[in-house]
């Protein structure tokens, strides 16, 4: 796990005068799980929606496979797969027709989307609700399907913005049951959360943003050691000492 997937070099974003993503360097390796930590307005999505190619930077460069996001944004736009943080679905349209449409719209053929939905449906325990209307969903079952559609097309790179927000923990357990088989089956993924036991369950490295800025970057294993013995503290105990306050609202 040595060779950079992504590597992003000194972003910057503001929205009106407010920076809300300030000089942000880092890379992720083909096969790992990064995580991207840090409260409310800490630049996590914006940073997301840059590597993804929604969103224009003010400064600094993103490259993603050896495509840089200035001039190369349609071949990142192949290699990745977006669970946004805001559900993005069509709540008149069945889980089923919501995968097949995703499908198609990444250029699988008819043949091929049917079986990708039916094998992400079963992943996501819901099989049995295809031909349900999506807004009928839970929450936890609008989550997974939001991830069922991010992973039509098989994408190389998989953005996951707070996928386990707000959820009951059955889904929270068959999102993390999924994850693990894409790190199996060797899926980079950069994730974002707001739950530290989470991240530190799930991420081979962890970035903690603060204020648009990386305040940390390293294993959990490390960061936890920096501030005493790993078994006892937390990454939620690292965040206080480098910011002084906690990492939650
Ligand atoms: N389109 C926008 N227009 C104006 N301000 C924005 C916009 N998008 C983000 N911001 C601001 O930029 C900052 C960073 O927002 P961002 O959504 O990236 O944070 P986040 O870390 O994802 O937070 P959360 O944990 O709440 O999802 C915030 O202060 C936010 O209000
Ligand atoms: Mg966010």
């Amino acid at each position: 796990m040595s060779e950079a997937f992504v590597t992003v070099e000194n972003l910057h974003k503001s929205f009106n005068d407010h920076k809300a993503v300030n000089g942000v360097t880092f890379s992720i390796y083909k096969g790992e799980i990064f995580g991207l930590l840090g409260p409310n307005g800490a630049g996590k999505t914006t940073t997301i929606r840059i590597l993804s190619t929604i969103l224009d930077p003010d400064r600094g460069d993103v490259s993603v496979g050896g495509h840089s996001i200035r001039h190369e944004d349609d071949a990142i736009r192949s290699l990745i797969g977006v669970c946004p943080q805001e559900l993005a679905l069509y709540p008149d349209l069945s889980a089923m027709d919501n995968l097949l449409f995703f499908g198609r719209m990444v250029g699988l053929n008819g043949r091929e989307a049917r079986s990708q939905a039916v094998a992400n449906l079963e992943a996501m325990g819901l099989m049995d609700r295809a031909k349900g209307k999506v807004d009928k969903f839970s929450g936890g079952m609008k989550r997974r399907i939001n991830l069922a559609i991010a992973l039509m097309g098989h994408p190389e790179l998989l953005f996951l913005d707070e996928p386990t927000v707000g959820i009951d923990p059955q889904s929270r357990n068959m999102i993390y049951e999924t994850i693990d088989g894409l790190r199996d089956g060797g899926m980079t993924i950069l994730y974002t959360t707001h739950y530290m036991e989470e991240a530190d369950r799930l991420c081979d490295r962890v970035a903690i943003m603060d204020g648009g800025r990386i305040v940390a970057l390293d294993t959990p294993h490390e960061l936890k050691s920096r501030i005493g013995s790993p078994e006892q503290v937390t990454l939620e105990d690292v965040f206080l000492k480098l910011t002084g306050r906690g990492l939650r609202d």
